[in-house]
Order: C-alpha cells, then sequence, then structure tokens
C-alpha cells in the first residue's frame, strides 16, 4: 500500500517511577531509530509520546509514598519527560493523559460509542472491601498464588512465578493497602464486546498481517484461537476519567481503554500547537495514505494489536500497519522490576555517566531483544563501549583526523590512482545504504546497527591493511589516497550511525566540517568531502569506560538485592501462620518421647554430604553420636560447640553415610526458612530429662 506518512507511537510509560533500561530497549530507542531514520529519509513523520497516568499503579506509587496521586504523576511525568529529552528520544510531542484534551476527547470517544451501542453494559459481582468501601480489582488485590503458593501474590501477577493471574483464582484475596479479607458485591460496567470483532480480527490480522513480528502474530493467535469475550472498559475507581454517562458515578474508564486513546489526543495537542508543521490531527489517524506503526513491548500486545484496533475500527479510525514489539530485557539475569528497584533508572544514568547517551543506546540496540528475552550487564556494557565503540569506530575516527592534521595541516588530501584494494573497498561501502534500509524498513534495529558498525571495521582494516603513518616516510601521494578514502568513510559513519547515536553523529559532523546538505541519501557515496576541505578541531568520539564506574554500579545492585531480600524475609515473616494445633495427646503419650539435654562438644560437617552435620554430644551417660540435617542452615556449625540442646534419646540408632546417629536433635525454623537449633539458656545437667 502507498503511503505518504508515518505516525509512529511509542507505549506511554506509568507515570508510577522513572523510565528504566527495559523500557528504553523494548520500546524507545527503537521507536527513535525507525522516526530518526525516516525524517532522514525525508518521510513526513510525527512521533508520539506521552505519560499514562491513570491506573492502579500510580495510585499504589501514591499510597507508598505517602502524597497524593496527582503530585506522583506530576513527579514522574516531568522526570520522564526530561530524561528522554536529554536522552536524545525525539518525540514531536510529548504529553500527559491527565491533560485537559485527553479527558474530554477520551470521555467522548468512550460516548460516541456508547451512543452507538458498541457497549455491553453488564451487572456483576466485583472484589469488595466492605470496610472502606471501595471496589478492588487487579494490583489491589493480593493473595496466595494458585501455581507456585507465594503469598503476597498480585491479582494481575505473581511476581514470584510470573503467572498471569485473575483475582478470582488468588487464594485468600486480601485488599493489598489494608489486608482486610474481600467480599463480592454486584456492580454495572460497560464492555467492548470483543467476540463481536473476533472474525474480522481474524481476517485483518492472521489473513492480511503475516508479515507481523512471530511472537506478536503468535500472541494475536492465540488468543484469537482461545475465543474472544467482551471486555469490562469502566471501573470503580477514584483516579481516572470519569464515565460520561448517567448513572456511572464513581466509575472512570478503565486506563487500558483510555491510555491508547492518548495517542490520538497528543496528536491533537501537538496539531492545534503546530497547524502550520503537522497538519490537521484527522490527516494521521483518518486518511488512508497515513500509516501507523506502535512501538510496544510484549506485555502490551494485546491491547494493541486486538482491543484497541477494534475500538479504532468502531470508530473509523485507520489500524496499525505494523506493531514491532520487543521481548523483555532483564538486568544482570534478574527480571527488570518497578516495585523492587531491579533496574537501571535512566535519570540515574544521565548523571551517572553524562554525556554518554550513545553508549546506552548502543548497548541496548546491540543487545535488543527483539526475538528473545535478552540479558543487559555492566560487564557487556563495559566491554561494548570499550571494544567496539572506542576501538573501532572512534580508534578510526581518531586515527583518520589525526593523520590528516599531522600530515595535510587539517585538509581533505587529494585523491590520486585507486588500487584494486580500494575499489574492493568502495564497493562494499556502495553496498551499504541499501542494506541498512532493508533491515531498517524490517524493524531489525539490531542488526542495522551491527552493519553500520561492520562499516566502521572497513575504515579501521583499511588503516590497518594501508598503513598511512608508514607510507607518509616513503610515498606522500599514496598516503594522500589513503586518506582521502578514510575521511570518505568517516563522513558516511557519520551518516549511517545518525538514526541510532544522534550525539555521536553531530560531534563527527561537527569534526569533519560536514555540510548540512549531506544527508542520509549521500550514504555509500565516496565523494562527500571535497579535496581541499578544511576539517574542525578533532577530539575523541568514545572514550573508555573504566573498572570502577561499572564496579560503582555493580555494587549498587548488590546492595538492593540485599535490601529485597531483607524485605521479601520481612514480607514473609508478616504473613507467617503458625500450623494448625495437632490432634489432642497427653502427658502419657508424650511421657513416651525421652528427650534430654546434652552439651554439644564438638560439631562438623559429614564428608560428601551437603545436608549433615555429625555432633558429638556430652549427653551425662558417656557421649553419643548424632547426625543432622541442618548443614546448609548453618555455614560455621562451630558456632554450636559448647551449646547446649535438646535431643530425642530413646529412637533407635540409625546410619547414614557410614555413621550411626543416635537420636535426633530439635531445631525450629526462623524467618528465612534456616533451622535453628534449639538451646537451653541457663546451664543444667546433661542428661536431664524435659518433660
Ligand atoms: N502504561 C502502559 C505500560 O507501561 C502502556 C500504555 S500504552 C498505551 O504497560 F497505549 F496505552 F498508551
Ligand atoms: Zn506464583
Amino acid at each position: 500500500m502507498a503511503f505518504n506518512r508515518t505516525l509512529i507511537t511509542s507505549a506511554l510509560p506509568y507515570a508510577n517511577g522513572p523510565v528504566h533500561i527495559g523500557h528504553l530497549a523494548g520500546v524507545y530507542v527503537p521507536a527513535d531509530i525507525y522516526a530518526r531514520y525516516l525524517r532522514l529519509r525525508g518521510q513526513e513523520v510525527l512521533f508520539v509520546g506521552g505519560s499514562d497516568e491513570h491506573g492502579v499503579p500510580v495510585t499504589i506509587r501514591a499510597r507508598k509514598e505517602g502524597i497524593t496521586t496527582q503530585q506522583v504523576v506530576d513527579r514522574y511525568h516531568e522526570l520522564i519527560k526530561r530524561s528522554f529529552e536529554e536522552f536524545g528520544i525525539s518525540f514531536d510531542v510529548y504529553s500527559r493523559t491527565t491533560s485537559k484534551t485527553h479527558h474530554q476527547f477520551a470521555a467522548d470517544y468512550f460516548r460516541k460509542m456508547y451512543d452507538a451501542g458498541q457497549f455491553l453494559e453488564e451487572v456483576s459481582e466485583e472484589f469488595y472491601d466492605p470496610q472502606t468501601g471501595h471496589f478492588l480489582t487487579d494490583r489491589n488485590i493480593r493473595g496466595e498464588c494458585p501455581r507456585c503458593h507465594a503469598q503476597g501474590a498480585y491479582g494481575d501477577q505473581c511476581e514470584k512465578c510470573g503467572a498471569t493471574l485473575s483475582p478470582d483464582e488468588l487464594i485468600n484475596p486480601y485488599n493489598a493497602e489494608t489486608g482486610n479479607p474481600l467480599t463480592k458485591k454486584e456492580t454495572k460496567h460497560w464492555y467492548l464486546p470483543l467476540n463481536d470483532y473476533q472474525p474480522w480480527l481474524e481476517d485483518w490480522i492472521l489473513n492480511q498481517h503475516k508479515e507481523w513480528r512471530p511472537n506478536v502474530y503468535g500472541q494475536c493467535k492465540s488468543w484469537l484461537d482461545g475465543g474472544l469475550k467482551p471486555r469490562a472498559v469502566t471501573r470503580d475507581l477514584d483516579w481516572g476519567i470519569p464515565v460520561p454517562v448517567e448513572g456511572a458515578e464513581g466509575k472512570v474508564l478503565y486506563v487500558w481503554f483510555d491510555a491508547p486513546i492518548g495517542y490520538i489526543s497528543n496528536t491533537i495537542e501537538l496539531c492545534e500547537a503546530q497547524p502550520e508543521k503537522f497538519g490537521n490531527w484527522e490527516k494521521w489517524w483518518k486518511q488512508n495514505d497515513t500509516r501507523m506503526i506502535h512501538f510496544i513491548g510484549k506485555d502490551n500486545i494485546v491491547f494493541h494489536c486486538i482491543v484497541f484496533p477494534s475500538m479504532l475500527k468502531a470508530q473509523g479510525y485507520n489500524l496499525p500497519d505494523n506493531v514491532p514489539s520487543n521481548e523483555f530485557l532483564n538486568l544482570e539475569g534478574d527480571k527488570i522490576s518497578t516495585s523492587r528497584n531491579w533496574a537501571v533508572w535512566l535519570n540515574e544514568y544521565l548523571v551517572d555517566f553524562p554525556g554518554k547517551q550513545d553508549v546506552l543506546r548502543y548497548v541496548l540496540t546491540a543487545n535488543a531483544p527483539e526475538t528473545k528475552d535478552n540479558d543487559f550487564t555492566w560487564a557487556d556494557f563495559q566491554a561494548r563501549n570499550n571494544n567496539e565503540l572506542v576501538a573501532i569506530y572512534g580508534n578510526f575516527i581518531n586515527r583518520a583526523l589525526v593523520l590528516t592534521n599531522k600530515y595535510f595541516e587539517g585538509r581533505v588530501p587529494a585523491c590520486g590512482e585507486w588500487t584494486e584494494y580500494d575499489k574492493e573497498v568502495m564497493a562494499q561501502i556502495t553496498g551499504y545504504k541499501s542494506q541498512i534500509e532493508s533491515l531498517l524498513d524490517d524493524f531489525r534495529f539490531r542488526d542495522a546497527q551491527r552493519e553500520a558498525m561492520n562499516l566502521a571495521r572497513i575504515g579501521n582494516k583499511y588503516l590497518a591493511d594501508t598503513e598511512p603513518w608508514k607510507l607518509a616516510k616513503t610515498d606522500m601521494a599514496r598516503t594522500a589516497t589513503v586518506l582521502n578514502l578514510s575521511l570518505q568513510i568517516a563522513a558516511n559513519l557519520a551518516i549511517a550511525f545518525e538514526p541510532f547515536l544522534p550525539f555521536s553523529s553531530e560531534k563527527l559532523r561537527n569534526m569533519l566540517v560536514l555540510d548540512n546538505t549531506i544527508g542520509w541519501d549521500d550514504l555509500g557515496r565516496i565523494d562527500l568531502l571535497e579535496e581541499g576541505h578544511q576539517l574542525g578541531e578533532v577530539s575523541l568520539l568514545f572514550e573508555k569506560i573504566e573498572d570502577d564506574a561499572i564496579q560503582a554500579q555493580l555494587d549498587r545492585l548488590a546492595r538492593i538485592k540485599a535490601e529485597n531480600e531483607k524485605a521479601a524475609q520481612a514480607e514473609a515473616l508478616k504473613n507467617w501462620q503458625p500450623n494448625a494445633i495437632k490432634e489432642l495427646t497427653n502427658i502419657d503419650e508424650f511421657g513416651k518421647n525421652d528427650i534430654r539435654v546434652a552439651t554439644v562438644l564438638e560439631c562438623t560437617p559429614v564428608k560428601k554430604s551437603e545436608r549433615l552435620l555429625q555432633f558429638k554430644l556430652d549427653d551425662g551417660m558417656g557421649g553419643r553420636t548424632i547426625l543432622s540435617g541442618i548443614a546448609q542452615s548453618y555455614p560455621d556449625p562451630s558456632v554450636l560447640v559448647g551449646k547446649q540442646v535438646l535431643f530425642i534419646a530413646n529412637f533407635p540408632p540409625r546410619k547414614m553415610m557410614g555413621i550411626e546417629s543416635q537420636g535426633m536433635i530439635l531445631s525450629a525454623e526462623d524467618a528465612d526458612g534456616k533451622l535453628v537449633v534449639t538451646t537451653v539458656s541457663a546451664p543444667v545437667k546433661n542428661g536431664t530429662q524435659v518433660g
């Protein structure tokens, strides 16, 4: 299909915390590369972003920080917006879903669908906290996970095992905030009858969009195969856009109904502010020569491929042409989590690594989770900077420019006769444009960036092979040709890296004093810099990142991990319930167990066993040996030596690992599941019976 302009959207991040590298790698870096690329190709582009300020996550954050929800979204909207700007995400508009324009437009959108009879109205039973008078959904409900039985799983997800849940599946659901147990109560809501859209969606996605990424297509297919059901688009909450219908007091639009409409509202806001540049907003949303691309993470697929398109279809808007969704990025082997602070936060990165926006952009694209989950490690970050950006790209640029300064006073030297090798190198360069373009057109950003780096590799190798610093001693004309060609490659690199590393490209353009009229279309040309052209001042394009900077980041993560473990222990302790009392017994039954006191003389790990400790006891009766399976709980068992412990003296002896155990030592579990040997606090006679 022919199109004349592209609308690029990037998922609106929740304003419940700063953005982190997972957001960047999944959504904003690829969206920005794509927007920059299309602009460089001279296409008409509108790149929309904004904060998602409704929904439960922001209200939870407010409670946690002890401030109002409005204060939370104000704080994080500003912070996110500023850090995106500094990071070079080139949004044409970055607005917010609490804006007046959005509240009005989203309410209107609902009202139009309502008036057109496009919703079902239904009364259902929902979770209700009778003590606070609130209905609760999703993350406001917690309980035991039905899969892994972890305590404190959320109504939509268990953070422990990753299962997607619905509140009805939770065992003993309770109000996440107050801990109150929940009941069910009737309430009215409006539903989008997705089942009505099913046949159309099947045709539109499964037949007409076979080119979508396999992860996206596959997820859509499995939703469709499962059969779509009506989905509620309203909620009983006091934070959000009021449902613009009579009899809906206390109800708001579901965040996933209003947020994607934010793409439209933000377009409207921009077009109203800059009509001469962007024209009428409807051009972007209703004209069929506009195509739309949604950049999102994989947890957003169903909303962008099934729910939102149905809403768009209902009201006669354009549908997305592609939804290049990424998988997830992990951090040092663990799932990134805002609530657990397991992330590299963009705002902190910008402080810790000033001026190094492009390094992070480069690493995130080189490791982009395009086809599978990937892992960000600080070691890889350092290696990619030092071994690729510095050692290949930066090194090549530096050598080409410094040598030109040295031999030709910073002027582009004359190009003489080309050798066969020169011609080979040039042929490779000419091919790059279409190669990088076809990868970018295919949303294969990682491969496209690798091609740009390969161009730098060619340059680097060319200098290493031709050795102009040696040639200069004997053959100045040949030196001039080699440096001429090297500088042409340098100019090509400034262009090729522009969508990926905009800051470095600008810096390089300045060093080369590259004319502004030279752009993407000139990629592959080897006559970009004329003979005699005066170059600018040379500085390093990239700097080495030292070990201590990396160590500081690793230390921070280690601290967070320790804090999280402590918090998890506290949480487990809070939710801990003693076992139910056993069935009745009596003194005679109890008296059959001969429990006595002994002093630990020796306590050592049993060889070849991970579990067993060997105790030598003074039991007041000539001594005995007991084996106990508590080695995991005592990394240093010698701490038990000298302690008086309790043991059962009349269990039959048992052989383990070739050693006879003569009884059992009593112990109990502590807060984090470790076993603690029960000790006697005041000294008693060894061999004394307990009862
Ligand atoms: N805030 C959502 C998230 O972080 C994304 C919203 S995308 C939009 O998962 F389309 F709804 F805006
Ligand atoms: Zn679980």
